[in-house]
């Protein structure tokens, strides 16, 4: 179980959140697992944590904040956009994007204040800052990556620099109204 931080909000405000190493499924692996009982003693295979999944409850993110949880041991930003920020993003000219998606297509129908990346940089993988931390000198309003100067926007899109592609967006489902199953 992983403390997620909060960024651009109450300091005071807890979130929590629940990282879920998937088990291997029996069905799957029940002959192996006769002839190799010591493998649940093992660290995770790539294969296991490829299967891993993280829930992150996104009740308490208030609009212009910002949690950082961990998935598949790669940082995850759930971020809840400002009634500003996703005008801003559905502004944009779509064909002027080096990697054109709009906001939709990064986000869940009904949910497309909720933004879910990963936290990986897409030029060489540094962890970009969000907007709320002080150091953050994007000029797009979302992410800034201090390694080399990729700025994305509030949808995560890059917008300048030399990452090429934006922020993924990882494979989530809403589990109920408020949890997200990434992965
Ligand atoms: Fe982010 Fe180079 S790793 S700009």
């Amino acid at each position: 179980v992983a403390e997620p931080q909060v960024e651009g909000g109450d300091d005071g405000v807890r979130r929590r959140d629940f990282i879920n190493i998937a088990a291997v499924s029996a069905a799957g692996f029940g002959g192996v697992a006769v002839l190799y009982p010591l493998i649940s003693q093992m660290a995770p295979s790539a294969d296991v944590l490829a299967e891993s999944s993280t829930e992150v409850d996104v009740s308490a993110i208030e609009p212009g904040q910002a949690i950082k949880a961990i998935f598949r041991k790669q940082p995850l930003f759930v971020r809840r956009l400002t009634d500003k920020e996703i005008a801003e993003a559905n502004a944009v000219n779509i064909s002027s994007l080096r990697d054109p998606q709009t906001l939709a297509e990064r986000t869940k129908e009904g949910h497309q204040d909720l933004l879910v990346t990963m936290g990986v940089c897409t030029h060489l993988g540094c962890v970009p800052l969000g907007a709320a931390e002080g150091e953050n000198k994007g000029e797009f309003g979302g992410y800034f990556c201090p390694c080399h100067g990729s700025h994305y926007d509030t949808a995560a899109r890059i917008r300048k620099g030399p990452a090429p592609l934006n922020l993924q967006v990882p494979e989530y489902e809403f589990t109920s109204d408020t949890v997200i199953t990434v992965g």
